[in-house]
């Protein structure tokens, strides 16, 4: 049976008294037997001090992005190898934010998780339709067209490993969820591309997350549905309260 990954993506918010305090609450009451893997995505500034919080515990600590390249000239940005050095387990890739505004491409996602593999980290791919391209009946087309370029040249075990997130991007932070049905129809979608592109075992080992507005009152239903494995949560991840009601629906 497949693990149910939550993971909380804290986006841009935060100060390091509130990241600190929140990873301390939440990994004091994170059950130690957790069939529910438990990750936080935090702003960058934050990592190392949560990192050091979270050992020993069943919590993981994640980034929100990086850069493709080891090192080099591209002020500002933070590599893969940096995250590795200070014992991040995954990142996130191409959330539809960073393909919107930070001009992340299919290719460049691509890159991202052949880098994230090369230095130990589990990649959190994100993909998802814009309401436009639901509303025209494109949705299972252009979720496929991201999950195959973005798995394209990657190792079947490295497959297994990977975590996707279906995060429709009209259902992103506006309130609107996707129905259990709906998102559970994407969800084996996917699983089925990875059938088809890698193997039967591949598909059933890769954790397929949804995300979108997800929050405690939802999560039951969404998480009942044979194909979603988990949850990428925004907004109802940020109180310490809220995400550990979504880690405990993923409890079974
Ligand atoms: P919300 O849960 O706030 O809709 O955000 C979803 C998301 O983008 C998680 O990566």
């Amino acid at each position: 049976m497949r693990k149910i990954v939550i993971a909380g993506n804290w986006k841009m918010n935060k100060t390091l008294q509130e990241a600190e305090a929140f990873v301390q609450e939440i990994s004091d009451k994170v059950p130690a037997d957790s069939q529910v893997e438990s990750i936080i995505c935090s702003p960058f500034p934050f990592l190392p001090s949560l990192v050091e919080k979270a050992k020993e515990t069943n919590v993981k600590i994640a980034a929100q992005t990086m850069h493709e390249s080891e090192n080099g000239a591209y002020t500002g940005e933070v590599s893969p190898v940096m995250l590795e050095d200070i014992g991040i387990t995954h990142v996130i890739v191409g959330h539809s934010e960073r393909r919107e505004y930070f001009a992340e491409t299919d290719e460049s996602v691509n890159r991202k998780v052949h880098a994230a593999f090369s230095h130990g980290l589990t990649p959190i791919v994100c993909v998802g339709e814009t309401l436009e391209q639901r509303e025209a009946n494109k949705t299972m087309d252009h979720i496929e067209s991201q999950v195959k370029k973005a798995l394209k040249d990657v190792r079947e075990d490295q497959v297994e490993e990977t975590i996707i997130a279906y995060e429709p991007i009209w259902a992103i932070g506006t309130g609107k969820t996707a129905s259990s049905e709906d998102a559970n129809e994407v969800c084996a979608h996917i699983r089925q591309v990875v059938k088809a592109q890698f193997s039967e075992a591949a598909a059933e080992k890769i954790v397929i997350q949804y995300g979108g507005s997800v929050k405690p009152a939802n999560i039951k239903e969404l998480l009942a549905q044979p194909d979603i494995d988990g949850a990428l949560v925004g907004g109802a991840s940020l109180e310490a309260d809220s995400f550990l009601q979504l880690v405990e629906a993923g409890r079974r």
